[in-house]
């Protein structure tokens, strides 16, 4: 599917700052390389429960490039700097929407990853999607909350480990 263009959208935060919302490009594999490195030990390990080392090339690339249908990703700028990102992903083994999201650490706890939260699950609605899955650590309070505070029905919770899968109507 072509770029699209109508999800690019702007976000005020409390503090006054102007974010710029927007679906992935290809272009934008340095700044999502910049991004996945300035992640904190703890981020990294929170978003994919393993300790991870620099981005390669590779990786970012392909994060980069999505199909805007099986696959969406909204990065969040400020200052041409991505400072958050939220995914999903059509999971053709599981059947199911994933998603998945990381703030950048000194911007965690303003409520920015609420907001792309929502605004994800708002484009996947659109999109037809009807129900969607988050796999979180089971110390991650802060992903749990978010997901407990906006979906407004039940939270389908199943344990994988120390992994929670939770499954929701959109
Ligand atoms: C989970 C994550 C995306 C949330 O992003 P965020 O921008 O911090 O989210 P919000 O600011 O909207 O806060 C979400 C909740 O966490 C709390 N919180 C987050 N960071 C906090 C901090 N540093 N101090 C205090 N509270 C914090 C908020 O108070 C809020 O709880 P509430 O709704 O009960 O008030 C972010 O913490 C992150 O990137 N974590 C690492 C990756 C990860 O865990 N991804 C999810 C699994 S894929």
């Amino acid at each position: 599917m072509e770029y699209p263009k109508k999800y690019e959208t702007h976000l005020t935060m409390k503090d006054g700052k102007e974010l710029f919302l927007r679906p992935v490009l290809p272009e934008d594999a340095g700044l999502v390389k910049d991004f996945y490195d300035s992640l904190s030990e703890r981020t990294k390990y929170l978003r994919f429960f393993i300790p991870k080392k620099e981005a390669r090339t590779d990786r970012v690339q392909k994060f980069a490039t999505v199909d805007y249908e099986k696959s969406m990703v909204i990065v969040a700028l400020y200052q041409d700097a991505i400072v958050g990102a939220a995914r999903y992903d059509w999971d053709d083994n599981e059947k199911c929407l994933e998603l998945a999201e990381t703030v950048r650490d000194n911007w965690q706890g303003k409520g920015l990853g609420t907001d792309l939260f929502r605004y994800i699950v708002k484009i996947a609605k659109e999109n037809k999607y009807t129900e969607m899955t988050a796999l979180i650590l089971d110390e991650n309070k802060n992903a749990f909350n978010i997901l407990k505070k906006t979906i407004p029905g039940d939270l389908k919770i199943s344990y994988e480990g120390n992994l929670i899968r939770v499954t929701f109507a959109l």
